[in-house]
């Protein structure tokens, strides 16, 4: 059943528990995560990139999550994830496919970041679609090398509570210290817990962590097996996640954790089976694979049992 992100949410930040928003790009992603989800119970986002969209078309991934969605019981939405491009914004509101979009406008000046943003929310709105908005530079706490240079690009709690009460968006991605990609820490996992602290104290409407992805060992040690060079691949921890969804996270953004799953998943099998050339043969434990990695994701969030 297709819902709005605001449904989803709402009862996740009244209920302490945060929703997995997944990257999709093709039918196996779709389905693996859709296989997660009826496993265990779960609400879940599936979300499309600008660059997901450009690589297999709005219409054919939103029809295939429509046609998924609309076989199950349990609360599924679809979502524009990253929308720069006020256009391809507009154009998912639309189309019709999506209940949810995302317009980052977090590359511009607050003032503009604002105006857009309100833009986008007066489009949506009518249409029963929620608004995801971002204000802060999702960067690792790494990138910085000091507090005042970390201060100016991490999320501003006052100007958060100002964000959303001018721009009267459903959701806020905020910048507490993740990053997106494989490589988001040398040493261990960090968070800058006391601006979410902070934030979740001003801001009155559902926050989410964007660059969330683990890099689960066991995913790592089989990619690294069959030569896959990720070596100084490290996510945020487990420990970390739970921590920051007791803090106020309620969207939980992975796109690395799928993607490598899905990489372990093909190269194991091509190595142990040279002689065999059918797509289907080949991406049927990547498929697995990625079902595994978001099955453990909805549990660490706890959002399993909730659909
Ligand atoms: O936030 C970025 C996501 O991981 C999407 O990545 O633009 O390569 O599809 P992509
Ligand atoms: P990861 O690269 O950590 O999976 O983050 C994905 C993301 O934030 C998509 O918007
Ligand atoms: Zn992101």
């Amino acid at each position: 059943m297709l819902v709005s992100l605001k449904n989803v949410l709402q009862t996740a930040s009244r209920r302490g528990y945060a929703v997995g928003a997944f990257n999709v790009n093709n039918l196996e992603m779709i389905q693996a995560v859709i296989a997660a989800a009826e496993a265990e119970h779960a609400p879940v986002i599936l979300q499309t990139s600008e660059g997901a969209i450009s690589y297999a078309g709005m219409e054919e991934l939103g029809i295939l999550v429509h046609l998924a969605a609309n076989r199950t019981r349990l609360p599924v939405v679809f979502h524009l994830d990253h929308g720069k491009n006020e256009e391809l914004v507009k154009e998912a509101i639309k189309s019709g496919l999506y209940t949810s979009v995302m317009y980052d406008g977090s590359a511009h000046p607050l003032e503009e970041n604002i105006r857009r943003t309100k833009r986008i929310v007066a489009l949506a709105r009518p249409h029963g679609i929620s608004v995801e908005a971002e204000l802060g530079a999702i960067a690792g706490i790494e990138d910085f090398v000091s507090v005042t240079e970390r201060n100016a690009h991490f999320t501003d709690p006052t100007q958060a509570a100002r964000f959303v009460r001018e721009t009267g968006c459903d959701a806020l991605a905020i910048a507490i210290g993740t990053s997106h990609g494989a490589y988001k820490f040398h040493g261990a996992s960090r968070l800058d817990f006391v601006r979410l602290e902070k934030i979740r104290g001003v801001v009155h409407v559902p926050l989410v962590l964007h660059g969330a992805s683990g890099v689960p060992s066991a995913i790592k040690k089989q990619c690294l097996a069959f030569g896959c060079e990720i070596e100084e691949a490290k996510g945020v921890s487990d420990a970390s996640i739970r921590k920051a969804v007791s803090l106020g996270i309620c969207k939980v953004n992975i796109d690395t954790d799928l993607r490598i799953a899905f990489d372990a998943g093909v190269r194991k099998f091509l190595a142990e089976h040279p002689k065999v050339i059918d797509p289907r043969e080949i991406l049927k434990p990547a498929k697995e694979l990625m079902t595994k990695v978001v099955q453990q994701k909805m549990k660490l969030l706890g959002c399993n049992e909730k659909g």
